[in-house]
C-alpha cells in the first residue's frame, strides 16, 4: 500500500484531492487530519472507503497530535491545512499566522522526524501580489514575491519555511500555487458559492468596489489533478504554478453566474472595496504543462454548469453549512457596508 497524510482534507479543496487520490492511486491510503474549523465538514467526506481513508480530528499545529497522526512508512504529506479565508484575514489574521505558519513548519519537521519522503504544499497565486490592472503581464515561477493580505503574506511565510526546510536540511518538498478554484463543496463565504446561494434565495450579492478585479478561475478538480501530477512527479525544491488560463473580471463572473441561473442583474449591490484589494491575477502555467504534462480539463462554461448543479442539488448542504455561525459572520462582514463610491 501507499500512505499519505493528507492535511484540511475536509475542506474544500482537500475533499476533493482525497477523492481524487483514492480514485487515481487504487492502492493508496490516506489518513486525513482536520481540525473542522467552520470551514471543515465531514458531509464533505461522505461515502468513502472506511479501510482506504482514515480520518483524525486534529490541530497540525499540534506536535504531538501530527507525531502521532503521522503513518509509519508515510510516502507524502500533502498540505492543504490553512486559514483560507482574506476578508477574515483582515478582520483577525491570528488564526492565519499559527494555523497557516506555525502549522506548516510542525509538518515539515515531523516530516524530516519520520522519513516522509515527500512534502507537498499547497499554495497560491497570492503570495506574488498583484498585477498591473492594463499590461498583459502573468505570474510565472521567477515573479517576484509581494503578498498583500495577511492572508497571503501567511502563505508566503509557508512557502519560505517550506524552502528552507529543502534547502537546509535535504526534505523533497514541492510547492503548488494555484488562482481561485470554483466547484462543489466550497464554504460560501467565497464569492463565488456566495452569490450562488444568494441568488437561490434572491437574495443581494455584495461586488466590492468598481467589480473590475480580476481573478484566474479554475475548476476544482482540475487543481486536485494538478497537484496529484506535481506529487508523483514534480522536482524536488520546485515551484508550480497553476492556472487554466481563465481570468475573468468579478462583475462579467457575476453576470455569467446570473444569467446560468436565470436571475436579474438587479441582485448585484456594489458594496465598499476590500481593503487592499488585489487588483489582478493571472497565471501562466506553462511550466506545469510543458514538464508535468497537465492541462485542466474544464472549460469555465463546462464548470460553472457543473457547480451550479452541484448547489442545486445538494440544498441540505448549503442550509447546515449557513448556520447561525455563518449568518452572524455575514451580518458582521456585509452587514454595515455601505455602497460602493
Ligand atoms: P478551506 O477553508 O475550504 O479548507 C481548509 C481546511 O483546513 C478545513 O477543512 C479546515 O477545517 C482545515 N484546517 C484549518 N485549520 C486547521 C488546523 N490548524 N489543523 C488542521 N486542519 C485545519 O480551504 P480551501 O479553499 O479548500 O483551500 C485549501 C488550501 O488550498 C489552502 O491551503 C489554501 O491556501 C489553498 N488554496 C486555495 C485556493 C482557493 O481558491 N480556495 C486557491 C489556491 C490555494
Ligand atoms: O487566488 C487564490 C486565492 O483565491 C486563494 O488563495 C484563497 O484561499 C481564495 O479565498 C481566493 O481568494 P480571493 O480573495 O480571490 O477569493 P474571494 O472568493 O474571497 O474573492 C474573489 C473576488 O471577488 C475578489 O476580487 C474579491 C471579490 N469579492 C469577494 C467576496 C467574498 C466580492 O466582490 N464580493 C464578495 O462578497
Amino acid at each position: 500500500m501507499r500512505r499519505f497524510l493528507v492535511t484540511g482534507g475536509a475542506g474544500f479543496i482537500g475533499s476533493a484531492f482525497v477523492r481524487l487520490l483514492l480514485d487515481a492511486i487504487p492502492e493508496s491510503e490516506i489518513i486525513n487530519l482536520d481540525l473542522l474549523t467552520y470551514a471543515g465538514n465531514l458531509d464533505n467526506l461522505e461515502g468513502l472507503d472506511p479501510a482506504r481513508h482514515q480520518f483524525i480530528h486534529g490541530d497540525i499545529a499540534a506536535p504531538e497530535t501530527v507525531h502521532q497522526a503521522l503513518p509509519d512508512g508515510c510516502e507524502a504529506i500533502v498540505n492543504f491545512a490553512a486559514e483560507s479565508h482574506v476578508d477574515r484575514s483582515i478582520a483577525d489574521c491570528a488564526e492565519f499566522l499559527r494555523t497557516n505558519i506555525v502549522g506548516t513548519q510542525v509538518l515539515l519537521d515531523a516530516a524530516r522526524a519520520k522519513g516522509v519522503k515527500r512534502f507537498v504544499q499547497v499554495s497560491t497565486d497570492e503570495v506574488m501580489g498583484s498585477l498591473a490592472e492594463d499590461d498583459s503581464s502573468y505570474f510565472t515561477e521567477e515573479s517576484p514575491f509581494a503578498p498583500n493580505s495577511p492572508y497571503a503574506a501567511s502563505k508566503a511565510a509557508a512557502e519560505h519555511l517550506v524552502r528552507a526546510a529543502h534547502h537546509t536540511f535535504g526534505l523533497d518538498a514541492v510547492v503548488t500555487r494555484c488562482g481561485n478554484n470554483y466547484g462543489p463543496r466550497q464554504f460560501p463565504e467565497k464569492f463565488l458559492p456566495l452569490m450562488i446561494c444568494n441568488a437561490f434565495n434572491d437574495q443581494s450579492i455584495p461586488v466590492y468596489g468598481d467589480g473590475l478585479n480580476v481573478r484566474d478561475w479554475i475548476y476544482v478538480d482540475d487543481h486536485c489533478r494538478a497537484i496529484l501530477a506535481v506529487l508523483e512527479k514534480g522536482k524536488p525544491g520546485a515551484a508550480y504554478n497553476i492556472g487554466a488560463r481563465n481570468p475573468r473580471r468579478n462583475i462579467e463572473v457575476a453576470e455569467s453566474v446570473l444569467a446560468a441561473l436565470g436571475k436579474p442583474k438587479s441582485l448585484l449591490r456594489f458594496v465598499v472595496d476590500r481593503p487592499g484589494h488585489d487588483r489582478r491575477y493571472a497565471i501562466d502555467p506553462s511550466l506545469i504543462e510543458s514538464e508535468l504534462g497537465w492541462r485542466p480539463q474544464e472549460t469555465w462554461e463546462s464548470g460553472i454548469q457543473k457547480t451550479i448543479q452541484w448547489y442545486q442539488e445538494n440544498s441540505r448542504w448549503i442550509e447546515r453549512t449557513r448556520n447561525n455561525e455563518y449568518r452572524e459572520y455575514y451580518r458582521k462582514q456585509y452587514g454595515d457596508k455601505g455602497a460602493a463610491s
